[in-house]
């Protein structure tokens, strides 16, 4: 689908992004090997979703929807048998385009005591997974895949596990929670070091449902041991929410309000960034839901200024670089952002594809080897540009139509549809 984006001449709403396409995941995933009856509630209605859903019930999970007069918001009702309740799938499993389906159910697979293969579409088969099937080796999983077992398909022979200490060499939450998850099954105390801190719903929930999981500072100790369900309420989407709130800080006549925000620390680096840049944000109805903070966000007209995005935020705001990036085209003077060469193995080398649509709307943006250095200049002016089928560019390229001059058209806008259906409706709700 090619999606046509006017300039805006105001931005006025209230907005609900989905549910928090990480916390679905894991909520999906843990309740599927707990122990009882889980009801999830405000669950992502994207296809990463669809796709872990689909394996989870390949692998026999127990897992109906629950009618619920609200279509985009799906409820999940997940009846656990145990850590060693699934059993071996009769097909290939298919991870679609979610890198963190195919990583976190990786850590499940490789201490089953069935056969089983993971694969993905053609994007998620170039994406590297030598980071969890080295350390899963080294747990003693049997794991074959091309390249000596770099990229999917990935096949899991029965093996039991070790427990392992590993020194993350790359702060991925996806990495730390296919090795937590891996550890469930291991004979021992499992000990990760992460060089840095990274979204850390998986800790928390595990933590929720009665595992014996220890944090302190950047390490964390885990031990075997059976899950109890918990019911999860998912906040809305951290990242989904982005996107509005960097339309009104860059937009001369907005505001937005975003409501329920999952705010937790490790996810709200964009927020931190944008309040340095000078965004003109307010939080209203800080609550505390599921274990998780949540907060409606109002986003404003703000006078931005540039700044260095780079350090240990980066894991933090690491799929809101993006959008970032596009905020940096309209504040004052220059923001460099370094040290993010794990964007150049998302759904696609993010660094490239974030310059090539911004360039194409005129914006003074290089990259560089890890990052990127934008001048702000205050105009973007229309044209076509690509998703380059990644969700997170083509809803950055539907905020930059809204903030450019004359009509954007972002071809292949669909694979919004990724972590964010109804993305391009509410788009057109907020203009007036
Ligand atoms: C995710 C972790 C991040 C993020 C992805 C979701 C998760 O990936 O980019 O969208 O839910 O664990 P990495 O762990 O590869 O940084």
């Amino acid at each position: 689908m090619i999606k046509k984006i006017k300039l805006a001449h105001k931005l006025e709403g209230i907005i609900k992004a989905p549910g928090d396409k990480s916390i679905s995941h894991r909520a999906a995933l843990l309740n599927s090997i707990a122990n009882g009856v889980a009801n999830i509630t405000n669950f992502c209605e994207g296809d990463d979703e669809t796709a872990m859903i689909g394996c989870l019930k390949q692998l026999g999970a127990d897992i109906s929807e629950i009618p619920n007069n609200d279509k985009n918001s799906p409820a999940y009702k997940i009846r656990g048998n145990g850590l060693n309740g699934l059993s071996e799938p009769k097909d290939i499993l298919y991870a679609g385009n979610s890198g963190t389906a195919m990583r976190l159910i990786s850590g499940l697979l490789a201490g089953q005591d069935f056969y089983s293969v993971i694969s993905g579409d053609n994007s998620l088969r170039s994406r590297p997974m030598k980071r969890i099937t080295t350390p899963l080796t080294m747990m003693g999983a049997d794991i074959y895949g091309r390249s000596n077992a770099s990229y999917a398909p990935l096949t899991f022979n029965p093996k039991r596990l070790n427990s392992i200490e590993y020194d993350m060499p790359i702060a991925s939450a996806q990495l730390k929670s296919c090795l937590l998850i891996a550890s469930l099954y291991a004979s021992g105390e499992t000990l990760l070091n992460q060089p840095e801190e990274s979204r850390d719903h998986t800790e928390k929930m595990l933590s929720a449902m009665g595992a014996p999981i220890n944090k302190k500072d950047l390490a964390i100790k885990i031990k075997p041991g059976e899950l109890s369900s918990i019911n999860v309420k998912i906040p809305s989407d951290t990242s989904g929410s982005a996107f509005w709130i960097v339309a009104a800080c860059c937009h001369p006549n907005a505001q937005l309000k975003i409501t329920n925000v999952g705010m937790n620390p490790t996810r709200i680096g964009v927020i931190e960034v944008l309040q340095s840049m000078g965004a003109n944000l307010k939080f209203e109805n800080e609550s505390i839901q599921g274990g998780e903070p949540v907060a409606d966000i109002i986003a404003s007209t703000s006078q931005l200024e540039g700044v260095e995005i780079s350090g240990e935020i980066i894991p933090r705001v690491v799929d809101e670089l993006p959008i970032l990036a596009l905020a940096a085209c309209f504040a004052k003077g220059t923001t460099t952002i370094k040290n993010a060469e794990e964007l150049r193995v998302k759904e696609s080398d993010r660094i490239s594809t974030t310059v090539d649509i911004l360039s194409k709307l005129m914006a003074n943006i290089n990259e560089t080897p890890d990052g990127m250095v934008i001048k702000g200049t205050g105009k973007l002016i229309g044209n076509e540009i690509e998703s380059h089928g990644d969700h997170r560019i083509a809803m950055t390229g539907g905020i930059a139509g809204l903030l450019s001059q004359g009509e954007t058209y972002i071809s292949n806008s669909d694979h919004a549809e990724v972590s964010y259906p109804r993305f391009w409706k509410t788009l057109d709700t907020i203009i007036s």
